[in-house]
């Protein structure tokens, strides 16, 4: 690496991607995927028979729609259903559907940093449940913490399904959920997806398919730094690397460079080496069991109230109220 200039690095995507790839190892935060191609790509891999995450989830919240309903209903005064990392609400929607049909009295806030994905579920939802009172936003999850603080004259239910809580290291997922119980009070209510440990083999093909869907998706990172800071990544160059550690429960993602390479990213003012078979890691999928969850929730001061899981038991629904609340 070699930079000339001091860089202004005056939005976000700038700053990591200059601290992610003047690092050793090599790094970029998977929260960057998610773009107009990003958020498409990853529909398609919600539809591959690999990615059984999504069809889980999907039986979960049909299975259960009316006790997961039960548990949000508020006092007199509704509540605010407040999504975290929204996507395109593939499996929202049968909670929404439910909830409108039994003039549950709430307002839906989906919160995605991918401002297409709120535009196109903002869309569609008023198009298939016009009822329900969708109120869309753009924000990175530890941003609009802050905000989701600001919502507190009536009942509260926070929402993050996908395993979206994956892509955080333990301490990181930590201080995250602490943030969540931290703009909780007495009888709200936190509703996450977590995916749970299982054959090694089922995990490492979710995040390995053979149509080469998810390779594309870790490498629109690399379209979006060409695009968007003027950078050269010679994308081709690159392999999807997929790794699961059966013991700590992690899936990795990598790009790999398939030969020594100079990148230039104009709009940063920076030349970046690589040597041949040198690493980008972009992603963490992390797995979890019942113990790794209560200790999680136990440390950011969350309780577990239940759980749902799918006929298969590779994943889990687990509804959290603060401790002492
Ligand atoms: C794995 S997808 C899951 C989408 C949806 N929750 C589902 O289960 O189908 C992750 C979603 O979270 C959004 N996202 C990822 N990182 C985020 C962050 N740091 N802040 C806000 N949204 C984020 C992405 O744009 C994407 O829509």
């Amino acid at each position: 690496m070699n930079n000339t200039t001091k860089p202004t690095l005056d939005t976000a995507f700038k700053k990591d991607v200059f601290e992610g790839l003047t690092q050793f190892p090599k790094y970029l935060y998977s929260k960057y995927f998610y773009d107009e191609k990003g958020d498409k790509l990853f529909q398609d891999i919600m539809n591959m028979p690999e990615y059984y995450l999504t069809d889980c989830e999907f039986d979960i919240l049909s299975l259960h729609t009316e006790a997961i309903a039960e548990f949000f209903r508020g006092s007199g005064h509704g509540f605010d259903l407040i999504e975290l990392g929204a996507g395109d609400g593939k499996k929202t929607k049968i909670l929404l559907k439910y909830l409108g049909e039994n003039d549950f009295n709430f307002v839906y806030r989906p919160i995605d940093i991918s401002q297409n994905a709120i535009d196109s579920l903002t869309k569609t939802l008023s198009n298939e449940l016009p009822k329900v009172d969708v109120r869309g936003e753009k924000g990175e999850y530890f941003e609009v913490l802050e905000r989701v603080q600001e919502y507190n004259t009536r009942k509260k239910v926070i929402m993050v399904l996908g395993s979206n809580i994956g892509n955080l290291l333990h301490k990181r997922a930590i201080e995250f959920l602490a943030k969540l119980k931290d703009s909780m009070r007495e009888g709200d209510l936190l509703f996450m997806g977590f995916d749970q440990k299982k054959d090694p083999e089922t995990i490492l093909n979710a995040y390995n398919d053979p149509h080469g869907i998810t390779a594309t998706f870790n490498k629109n990172i690399l379209h979006r730094i060409n695009r968007e800071l003027d950078g050269n990544f010679p994308v081709d160059d690159f392999r999807h690397w997929e790794s699961y550690n059966p013991e700590s429960g992690t899936a990795k993602s990598f790009l790999v460079a398939e030969k020594p390479m100079e990148v230039t990213i104009a709009a940063l003012n920076l030349t970046v080496k690589f040597d041949a078979w040198e690493t980008i890691h972009t992603e963490i999928s992390q797995k979890y069991d019942d113990q790794v969850v209560e200790w999680l929730a136990g440390e950011a001061g969350l309780d577990i109230e239940t759980s749902y899981t799918d006929p298969k038991g590779y994943y889990k629904n687990y509804v959290f109220k603060r401790i002492n609340a």
